[in-house]
């Protein structure tokens, strides 16, 4: 059995490498020469990227690729992806370019209010005690994040509000100091976490002192937690695309026919939850590779998504779709949590090329454009399903995968692409193809 390692985090990254490679993979050094062929030849670069996070071995990568012609609010915008997924960045752009002649995307930003708690658990009895505690505390709360909020003030932003939540019908004694939060560019988690460790040293040291507190077990005020909160129902954007439903005409399938089908498939996803994680995992195909190469958190982003789908206690689809007066309105309300300064957004080349491509947007501009990517894609894999299936666009990429993995010359890939031009691209037939084209076996292709 592999013995646990003490201090690995000290070692240097050439040390780190030679453990791993020597524990797993039996010091077999063709592993570590692999690592490090996927270092940065720049190593300013490198170093950057080995400071992104701990135990840093070597980077890992992802395509990124560019989806145009996407026209937001009347700009045109260039949209940056970062994903592993084929056919995500060409449904994009396939969706932009349909949009294009007919009106573009338009988008707003509802609001951008962000949320923590300090979570606690107070002992005493009688509520109105606590909030009198409370009410009476706000000015302190201030103060004490005085020196956390001068930046985010002086940027326009800060904390909105402070307000006591009394949680004891879910759990015994427990309560939430609940604030509010605009961090204007910045997503702000640093900023809210250290306002609300703020407000609990504060409320810790308080409890003590006040006089409205007669019981002993008024004084009994315990901090669980200080943390923000991922689901900001209150940091949301809405992003439409409109058009007459005859001009929706796809092939043989007309605008009355399309538009009927399009509904369809988002009332089923409003009315089933297997089909409505799919649907929204289609969503945040278009959603995540933006995220990701504009640097942001992509886990906030989906758990924050996920979160408003199920906020009636049913999970239902992000996007909605209306068909009145011979005028078809399809559209997205997401909420979602971004920052253009702070974090990646400065450092990581990549990060800050996408930034630049997008004309270095706000935070809010971000929300706009990540909300309108998110439709697309919604757009263009519904598109897909509802006239002729979702598999004859993946098929194509999925063919060019294998024959990749296969080690295809571009003759060899011309061949095989011809001959399952009118067929089911299934693995195992293209492998088969494959060697008789090349006059070998597969166990000789596989090198057995
Ligand atoms: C695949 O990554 C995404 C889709 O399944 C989305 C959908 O079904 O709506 C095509």
């Amino acid at each position: 059995m592999t013995q646990p390692i003490q201090g690995f985090s000290k070692f240097s990254k050439e040390e780190k490498i030679n453990w791993l490679i020597d524990t797993y993979f039996q010091g077999n050094s063709e592993k570590v020469e692999f690592l490090k062929s996927y270092w940065h030849e720049n190593s300013d670069v490198q170093q950057l990227h080995d400071e992104f996070i701990e135990n840093t071995l070597t980077n890992y990568y992802l395509p990124f690729g560019i989806a145009p012609n996407f026209r937001i609010n009347g700009k045109m915008v260039a949209i940056p992806m970062a994903i592993e997924e084929s056919s995500v960045v060409a449904a994009a752009s396939k969706a932009a370019t349909f949009w294009l002649s007919r009106g573009g995307f338009s988008a707003r930003v509802i609001s951008t209010i962000k949320v923590g708690h300090v979570h606690f658990i107070w002992n005493g009895e009688d509520f109105r005690k606590l909030e009198a505690f409370v009410d009476g505390l706000q000015q302190r709360f201030l103060d004490a994040t005085d020196h956390i909020t001068a930046n985010m003030r002086a940027r326009g932003g800060g904390i909105l509000s402070t307000r006591l939540v009394d949680k004891t019908e879910d759990e015994p004694n427990y309560y939430q100091l609940e604030a509010r939060f605009d961090t204007v560019d910045s997503m702000g988690a640093n900023f809210i976490n250290s306002c609300l460790e703020a407000f609990a040293a504060v409320l810790k040291e308080e409890v003590h002192q006040f006089e409205g507190f007669s019981q002993p077990s008024d004084q009994e005020l315990d901090v669980v937690m200080c943390i923000l909160s991922n689901f900001t129902p209150e940091c949301l954007v809405r992003a439409e695309v409109k058009c007459k439903v005859e001009d929706l005409k796809d092939g043989n399938v007309s605008g009355d026919e399309f538009a009927r089908k399009f509904q369809r498939a988002i009332n089923i996803a409003n009315a089933e939850p297997y089909r409505a994680a799919t649907h929204n995992k289609g969503i945040m195909n278009g959603i995540d590779a933006v995220v990701i190469a504009t640097g942001n958190d992509f886990r906030a982003v989906e758990a924050c998504a996920h979160s408003y789908a199920a906020r009636t206690g049913r999970y239902k689809s992000l996007t909605q779709c209306t068909v009145e007066n011979g005028e078809f309105c399809f559209y997205i309300e997401i909420p979602m949590a971004l920052g253009v300064v702070g974090g990646l957004t400065s450092l990581h080349p990549m990060v800050k090329f996408s930034l630049e491509l997008l004309g270095k947007p706000s935070a809010s501009e971000l929300m706009m454009i990540i909300a309108s990517s998110g439709l697309a894609q919604n757009f263009g894999a519904l598109r897909a399903l509802v006239t002729t299936g979702i598999q004859k666009g993946h098929m194509k990429m999925h063919l060019l995968n294998i024959l990749n993995q296969l080690g295809a010359t571009e003759e060899e890939r011309e061949h095989v692409k011809s001959y399952f031009e009118d067929k089911v691209v299934v693995h195992a037939e293209v492998v088969q193809y494959f060697c008789s084209l090349r006059g070998v076996t597969q166990a000789e292709l596989h090198g057995k």
